[in-house]
């Protein structure tokens, strides 16, 4: 259990917050490069630590990211011209490009200097592979762009989506390190789903359903070893990275490509689950491709027109009770991230964590809460920099192995939980 007060410093990231100062420190993932698919494409909201913010892409191909309401007298620039290197507002004409920057005040004689004067927040907004990525930080604090392998591979290797989950982000980050859940809730998918099935690894993660849950501290947060029983004595490891505050991957499966999550604050109460897949050595076949586009693996199908997941807390995440009762999915719903996403959400928008039971599985899970906490406080109380924000802390991977059983995980597969291009990942 966590104390109230700690539970609060963890999941509130609005501005002026201790969480909140601590995220405005990273590169963070914002939009699809496909939601600004060319220069002069209508602009798109963007809510992001509880800021509401408008991302363009101008005439010259500079993206832009900037504070949604319009200087004069505050109509959202969603309803923006977007037109010669600058957003208009469409109500009495104030121009501004993507650096917020005021071009034109068509009402006043230009000679007056005045809409020099005007200037909208306005943060960086970059894109490295598919992704566009913002820092809401300090200028003076802006760390090197992004290296996580699923954007630096080809963009044949690579696919991303993101979706809406209805929770604040720590509760399901929080899914995304604890392991053992997978015997359970995900069990039939593993057995099913084609990003998932075939692999050796399968058959120990459902044939001992209490993993021992070892957790090492790296640079930029945890590697999170979850160990089952393999034959002749050997183990089965699974290590999951994650980097502080909110990546987190999957340990791989036989030759699939390797994923896992972003798990970044729109407010308090929703995040967006960013879903990527990679691998790290040859072109996704077509047929992968497909699933992924689908809503297989940890990807979902879509309402239409949106970024929300067809199956959501509205219509019961369309949850199928024969199905549940015959077992063809353990919870009765389907695909593996709504599987996830219907369980966090139901712990409320704010999982109470005071009344909470934790087991020696959650361990990466208590340890993960103490480092953010701790860097948090160390951010606010003496301005250090914290772990994950440096680059060389993107090049992290996932990893699953049949090890001997005096073997310490992380010793033993040193190399494999570094991302090097052309090296294929280790993988069971
Ligand atoms: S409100 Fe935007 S120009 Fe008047
Ligand atoms: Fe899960």
């Amino acid at each position: 259990m966590l104390r109230q007060d700690v539970n609060e410093l963890l999941t509130r990231t609005g501005p002026g917050t201790p969480m909140g100062d601590l995220f405005r420190r990273y590169w963070m993932p914002v939009l699809l490069a496909e939601e600004l698919p060319e220069n002069d494409c209508p602009p798109v909201r963007v809510r992001l630590l509880s800021e509401d913010l408008i991302a363009f892409r101008d005439t010259g191909g500079r993206y832009g990211l900037i504070e949604e309401f319009c200087a004069h007298r505050r109509v959202s620039l969603w309803f923006g011209r977007n037109e010669e290197h600058g957003l208009r507002c469409p109500y009495h004409g104030w121009k501004y490009d993507v650096t917020g920057q005021c071009l034109e005040v068509p009402s006043e004689p230009a000679e007056s200097g005045f809409c020099a004067k005007i200037k909208l927040t306005a943060y960086p907004l970059i894109k490295v592979g598919e992704v566009l990525w913002a820092y809401l930080g300090p200028p003076e604090h802006q760390p090197p762009p992004p290296e996580w392998e699923f954007v630096r591979v080809p963009a044949e290797q690579t696919f991303s989506s993101k979706r809406l989950q209805e929770c604040n982000w720590l509760q399901a980050m929080e899914g995304g390190i604890d392991s053992s859940h997978v015997t359970w809730l995900h069990g039939s998918s593993l057995k099913s789903d084609p990003l998932f099935k075939g692999a050796k690894g399968n058959r120990y993660n459902m044939s001992d359903a209490q993993p021992v849950f070892e957790v090492a501290e790296c640079d930029g947060g945890l590697l999170i070893g979850a160990r089952r029983n393999a034959e002749d004595g050997k183990y089965y490891w699974r290590i999951t990275p994650w980097v502080m505050p909110c990546f987190t991957m999957i340990p791989p499966r036989g030759d699939h490509p390797v994923h896992g999550h972003f798990w970044t604050p729109i407010d308090d109460g929703n995040c967006w689950a960013w879903s990527y897949d990679y691998h790290p050595v040859r072109a996704l076949t077509a047929a992968e491709r497909q699933a992924m586009e689908d809503g297989q693996g940890i990807h979902v199908k879509y309402s239409p027109g949106t970024y929300r997941p067809l199956a959501n807390r509205d219509n019961d995440y369309l949850i199928d009770r024969a199905a549940q009762k015959a077992g063809t999915t353990y919870s009765g719903v389907e695909g593996i991230a709504m599987q996830d996403a219907s369980l966090q959400e139901s712990m409320g928008r704010i999982v109470d964590r005071s009344k909470e039971n934790l087991v020696s599985t959650d361990n990466g899970i208590i340890i993960a809460r103490r480092r953010l906490r701790k860097a948090a406080l160390a951010l606010r109380d003496e301005g250090v920099t914290p772990p994950g924000v440096d680059p060389a802390h993107h090049r992290v991977r996932s990893v699953s192995a049949v090890l001997p059983p005096e073997d310490e995980f992380k010793e033993a597969c040193r190399e494999e939980l570094i991302a090097r291009p052309g090296v294929a990942q280790a993988s069971v």
